[in-house]
């Protein structure tokens, strides 16, 4: 076999054999196949797509280019959650416990945030002392004693994914659906839960631009999952301005023990996909029969607090200073230097957000990285104070910065003047779920 043949067939529009994209995925792997060929093949993919099959097969040749976790010693229907990333989207650190609380069991590998998008795994770790980077023995205990632990992806877990993403990334081929699925996929399904609710974010804070876009790469990853025996249901939300008012580590992590505290409106963005994404993972786990039944079993542990003594059960399990999952203590994580107010200085109504350069504002304070290896500072970021339609006068405040080193607050400052758009009609409401795309 030939990788020349490959590139061939894909740029006469015909479909990759089983065979092939297994030889080619394990070619790259391996170092066989050299990047310029690869990064052709990709082009090749990029222009012509690739039909469900092909894009099953990729994704599985992809799940076993490395370790898959097997977490069949672990009692009960494992079930993952997963966002294609966001701002102000803490919504893992609010779901994973509260499934726990109602039954479920969350066995959870996170990611860092990378450039203007947040992680999960960094918010955890503005807790002192919690290490996100469990051996795997400690962490199936973790999960059979208090039913929830979400950690740091283990070394070598779909291996060929960070080859071929690094490749894309700088070859313009990201924005291909199969190859978004197959990558996103290959994941979780290496990952070893049995089923998976998929978090589609469409919008100008996500990867997908459009509802549409967003609907064929949510309809692609449920039928992958189908494919590849899970369990799969994608929920299409928006991402056109923060979901949640925070956009910083330890400040999302404190709107999370605030939601789990029940002190957050259930009008409230945040708390109403939560409450979404937390009913499709009961119903896959089997554990309610209908959203309606979830939803109720989801706000009970928030009423009553089980919730929160989960989170806090996992943040203890994992090494972290427990004492600041309480709600009058966790304002101690996000003490900076300084608090500065961002004016609307007009007088009109918010007509929209670019969420991405919000993203940034919050990044060039230290919130997030531009490169794997950037240190971030957890207390600082970004506190929205007006959503779409709100109405502004000249001395509302847009939000406040929270500043430790302030080299870039004029940057930051001048980011969230020119994202959030003020002017003088109503805008366009947009729905916070497009639809919910569930596998039989
Ligand atoms: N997230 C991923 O993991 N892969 C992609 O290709 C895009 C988003």
């Amino acid at each position: 076999m030939r990788i020349i043949d490959c590139i061939d067939k894909k740029v006469e529009k015909l479909p990759l054999t089983t065979e092939e994209i297994r030889f080619v995925v394990e070619g790259y792997t391996k170092g066989q196949i050299p990047d310029e060929q690869m990064a052709a093949l990709l082009m090749a993919i990029r222009l012509n797509e690739m039909d469900d099959r092909e894009t099953a097969d990729l994704t599985y040749a992809m799940m076993h280019s490395g370790d898959v976790v097997d977490l069949s010693d672990i009692d009960g229907v494992k079930v993952d959650k997963h966002s294609t990333g966001g701002v102000g989207d803490t919504t893992t650190l609010v779901v994973a416990p509260l499934v726990a609380a109602c039954g479920g069991v969350v066995a959870k590998m996170s990611g860092r945030g990378l450039s203007f998008t947040g992680g999960t795994i960094d918010k955890l770790e503005s807790f002192p002392g919690l290490n996100v980077e469990q051996s795997p023995e400690h962490f199936r205990r973790i999960v059979n004693d208090i039913g929830v632990a979400v950690i740091g992806q283990s070394g070598n877990l779909v291996p060929a994914d960070k080859l071929i993403y690094a490749l894309r990334d700088v070859t313009g081929t990201v924005r291909s659906i199969p190859l978004i699925a197959s990558s996103i996929m290959s994941k979780k399904l290496a990952a070893g839960s049995d089923a998976i609710v998929l978090d589609v974010k469409t919008g100008n804070g996500a990867f997908m631009r459009t509802p549409e876009e967003a609907v064929d790469l949510a309809r692609l990853m449920v039928a992958l999952g189908k494919h590849l025996d899970r369990s799969v249901t994608a929920v299409v939300t928006d991402m056109n301005q923060p979901l949640g008012m925070a956009i910083g580590n330890a400040l999302e992590v404190r709107d999370a023990i605030e939601l789990l505290s029940n002190r957050i409106s259930p009008e409230d963005p945040l708390y109403r996909l939560c409450l979404t994404l937390g009913a499709e993972m009961l119903m896959l786990s089997g554990l309610a029969q209908n959203e309606e039944e979830a939803v109720a079993r989801l706000q009970e542990a928030i009423v009553n607090g089980a919730g929160l003594a989960k989170f806090k059960a996992m943040v203890k399990a994992m090494g972290g200073d427990e004492r600041y999952c309480d709600p009058d203590h966790i304002d101690e994580l996000c003490k900076v230097q300084k608090k500065v107010p961002v004016y609307a200085g007009r007088v009109g109504i918010v007509q929209a957000m670019d969420t991405e350069e919000l993203g940034k504002a919050a990044q060039v304070l230290g919130a997030g990285r531009e490169r794997k290896e950037d240190p971030i500072d957890p207390a600082v970021g970004i506190v929205m104070n007006v959503r779409v339609g709100d109405s502004v006068s000249k001395d509302t405040p847009l939000c406040t910065l929270y500043i430790n080193d302030d080299t870039n607050e004029q940057d930051s400052i001048n980011r969230v003047i020119s994202a959030v758009k003020i002017g003088t009609s109503s805008p366009e409401e947009k729905p916070l779920i497009y639809t919910i795309i569930r596998g039989e």
